[in-house]
Parts: structure tokens; C-alpha cells; sequence
């Protein structure tokens, strides 16, 4: 799983070899210090740029995406944008549409889900569906994050790279990470999986707390 980033058989090995698990609201202390420590210093300027960068099926920038229209005044009067990638085109497929079995919103509480999910009827009964003012603060792309560089024009507030770096060996890792600091705008955040840690690998962020990192300049 290193440099090949030409799609189909190498896409289809890795959809048999990688777990592509995720949960809405997994890890939420990510989503809480969005909430408490991001949103107010933006409060301002009402601009915010995301990247989910292995978004799997969609729950985690969906949940990105609820987060900024539960916490935020006036959503629309924000500009918003949450970029959601992964590699594999089958899970992108799964993320766009934002169809999902009900039991998949147990985490969510029952009202914000009510003010986010479409609850299907008739032959769609059992099946929820995300509403448009989430869908529409998204955009999925493919994107390889072993690619030298990502089609990413404005600075990031904040990039998720969670539970994907497990697969990748140090070195790639450290690439990695040199690449996001790059994009992320000084006082940008980035979040990875609560079983990861950067602390192996040579990197210019500071340590908020673990698995929350801030490029300071
Ligand atoms: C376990 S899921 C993590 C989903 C979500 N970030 C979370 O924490 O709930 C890992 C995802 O990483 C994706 N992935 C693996 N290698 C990748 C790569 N080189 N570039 C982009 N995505 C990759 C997989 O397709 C999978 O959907």
C-alpha cells in the first residue's frame, strides 16, 4: 500500500485488505473540541475549510457537518466547506448518496437526528437519509494520500486523518504529515485516530493533546 495510485485492481486489493470501519460520532472529543475550541475563534470571520481525508463512507464528515450546524449561530450566514476523500470509489459511492441503515444512527441522539436524517417509508422503511443541508457542504472526491500533492486551493482550519496512518510504515507516515502541515493555515488543526500517535515521527506541529495537533506558523 505505498506508491501505486493508478485506481481499479490496486483500489480492489485494498478494499479486501483495509478495514474501511467508521461509526458517526466516533472519537467525539474531536468533535467536542470542534465545538468548543475551533468554532468560537471562527465566529468572526464565519469561513471554514475541512478536509476528512479517509472519510470511508461518509459518517465522518457528515458528523463534521452536524457539528457545524448544531454549534454555529446562523449556519447561513457561514461559509463552509468540508472536503471528504478516501481511496476507494465504492465507499465514495456509499458516502455521496448518504443512505444509511437506521441502526447506524444509534450514536446520534435522537433529536439532532431527527433534524439531520430523512426516516425512509414504504420500501425505503429501516433506511435513513442525510438531509441536503449536510449534502450540500460536501464535496467527495478520490484523492490517494500518498499522492505528492492534493487538488486543495485555500488553507485548511482543519484536516481528519483518523484511523487510515495505522496502515502506512514511518516513513510514509512523516511524508504524510509534512504534507498536511502544509496545507492547513497557521493555527489550523489536525486530528488522527485515537490509536495513533505522532510521537515516532519527526513533524512541526505542536501537541494540544493526544491526537490533536496545531501548526503554530
Ligand atoms: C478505518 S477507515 C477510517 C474512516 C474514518 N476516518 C474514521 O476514523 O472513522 C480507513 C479508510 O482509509 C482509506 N484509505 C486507505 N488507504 C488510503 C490511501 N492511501 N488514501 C486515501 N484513503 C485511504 C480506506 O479506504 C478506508 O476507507
Amino acid at each position: 500500500m505505498t506508491q501505486d495510485d493508478s485506481g481499479g485492481e490496486f483500489t480492489r486489493m485494498l478494499d479486501l485488505l483495509s478495514t474501511n470501519k467508521t461509526d458517526f460520532f466516533r472519537e467525539p472529543k474531536h468533535f467536542d473540541y470542534l465545538r468548543e475550541q475551533i468554532l468560537p475563534t471562527l465566529e468572526r470571520d464565519k469561513h471554514i475549510r475541512i478536509w476528512s481525508s479517509a472519510c470511508s463512507t461518509g459518517e465522518e464528515p457528515y458528523t463534521i457537518a452536524i457539528t457545524l450546524h448544531e454549534h454555529v449561530k446562523n449556519p447561513a450566514s457561514w461559509d463552509m466547506g468540508i472536503l471528504a476523500s478516501d481511496i476507494s470509489t465504492r465507499v465514495l459511492a456509499h458516502a455521496a448518496a448518504g443512505l444509511y441503515g437506521e441502526e447506524r444512527i444509534t450514536t446520534v441522539p435522537s433529536d439532532i437526528a431527527r433534524r439531520h436524517f430523512l426516516k425512509g417509508r414504504g420500501k425505503s422503511a429501516g433506511l435513513v437519509k442525510v438531509k441536503p443541508h449536510l449534502s450540500k457542504l460536501i464535496k467527495f472526491r478520490r484523492l490517494n494520500l500518498m499522492s505528492e500533492t492534493f487538488p486543495i486551493t485555500s488553507p485548511l482550519d482543519l484536516i481528519f486523518c483518523r484511523n487510515v496512518m495505522i496502515y502506512f510504515d514511518r516513513p510514509t507516515q512523516e511524508r504524510l504529515i509534512a504534507k498536511f502541515h502544509r496545507y492547513l493555515k497557521p493555527g489550523g488543526h489536525l486530528f488522527i485516530g485515537h490509536s495513533e500517535s505522532l510521537q515516532w515521527i519527526k513533524h512541526d506541529f505542536s501537541t494540544i493533546a493526544p491526537t490533536i495537533y496545531r501548526k503554530e506558523t
